[in-house]
């Protein structure tokens, strides 16, 4: 449904072209400040309209909080906060109402609600929805930092086109600041820029890129997660499925494991400054859905989005008959420069989340 979380609980709600989208946020610990300066620099990375290969949406992602929070700290009851819609052009969707975007959710969502469903601008399944989510996760993230776990996402791809990858072992703190500043979060200035001119190339074909971000949570102890079904790793992947357009994830060496032995996966235990750790970090900081104290790494593939400006074969559902769409509206060329940000936040509500469950394991 739109609830997540098994001791933190997030809901999230609206439509990308009514009043609001928001959420309600249960089980949040009471007495934590809530850095609202935090909260709106990290919803801004994700809002769109900043950049030329950006949707000229203009969505200015504004909040209010209206429940949960006393004098900047939350109360421990539930903290429900909208964000308000606006600028949005519903008439782009009049013509296309019943023409079904392929490979959107309009024809899938359609049938699960039987024609009752909002879908102007994707209705609920916008990537608008993420603010809300960016939202709630950004808040977890300034609660963990407090804690001393810090979480950061780059865009490690766009088209073929490769940033340089985390060091599993973890990076230099000051590493994460330098990304959270950058407009375009990559490693390597060099690939960002060569990212930049496959967009453009893309929005000028009137087609899209897809690619993928890297994320890492250092600072986590050993001891999170629930397994069997709400390991970490199945914790994680429910969240970052729940975000439109991921279509993969894998965590530490991923898929390459398939192809590796034994003695090349290993991750060595061994005691270091009176600390356990791994000598190696294969399995990308969990064993048995468990975190084991090493930074936690995990990739997401993000698809190219439906929405190109090139005909498309689909079909009319009012005339039940074979079309050609011809999409006009504001869209994103691309969508990973803008999902970094969402992929981090949503990773740190998933940490408090598993947090707050670890402090129930024993009395
Ligand atoms: C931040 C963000 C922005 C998005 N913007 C668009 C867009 O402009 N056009 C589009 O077709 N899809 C966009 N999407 C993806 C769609 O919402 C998604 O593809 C759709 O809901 C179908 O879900 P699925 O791709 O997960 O199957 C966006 C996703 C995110 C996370």
């Amino acid at each position: 449904m739109n609830t997540i979380g098994q001791s933190l609980n997030l809901t999230i709600f609206g439509e990308s072209h009514g009043p609001v989208i928001g959420c309600v946020i249960d089980g949040l610990p009471a007495g934590e400040s809530v850095d609202t300066e935090f909260i709106e620099k990290q919803m801004k990375r994700r809002a769109p309209g900043r950049f030329p290969w950006e949707t000229a949406r203009k969505e200015e992602d504004q909040f209010e909080i209206l429940s949960g929070v006393l004098n900047g700290r939350t109360e421990g009851t539930p903290l429900a906060a909208v964000i308000f819609n606006r600028g949005q052009h519903s008439k782009d969707y009049d013509k296309t109402r019943f023409i079904m975007r392929p490979g959107h959710a309009d024809y899938t969502g359609n049938i699960k609600y039987g024609g009752w469903e909002d879908s102007r601008g994707g209705g609920h399944f916008s990537g608008r929805l993420t603010a809300p989510l960016v939202f709630a996760g950004a808040l977890a993230q300034s609660i963990l930092a407090k804690q001393g776990i810090h979480i950061s996402a780059h865009i490690l791809q766009v088209g073929s086109v490769l940033d340089t990858s985390y060091d599993p072992m973890g990076m230099d703190p000051s590493v994460w600041n330098k990304l959270r500043e950058k407009d375009f979060p990559v490693l390597s200035d060099e690939a960002g820029q060569a990212m930049k001119d496959a967009i453009a190339q893309a929005k000028r074909k009137k087609d899209s890129l897809g690619g993928a971000v890297e994320c890492m949570a250092e600072g986590v102890p050993a001891g999170w997660g629930s397994p069997f079904f709400d390991s970490l790793e199945s914790s994680l992947a429910h969240m970052m499925f729940s975000i439109p357009a991921v279509k993969g994830i894998s965590f530490g060496d991923g898929f390459d494991f398939a192809s590796m032995r034994g003695k090349d996966a290993m991750d060595p235990l061994a005691y270091q400054d009176g600390r356990v750790v791994t000598e190696a970090n294969h399995n990308g900081g969990i064993n048995g859905g468990i975190s084991n104290g090493m930074p936690i790494l995990f990739r997401t593939a993000f698809k190219p989005v439906a929405s190109i400006g090139m005909p498309q074969q689909t079909i009319d559902i009012s005339e039940h008959k074979n079309t050609v769409l011809t999409l006009e509206g504001r869209h994103d060329p691309c969508i990973v420069p803008r999902a970094a940000v969402v992929v981090e936040t949503a990773a740190a509500f998933v940490l408090l989340d598993a947090a707050l469950e670890r402090k129930r394991d024993r009395l």
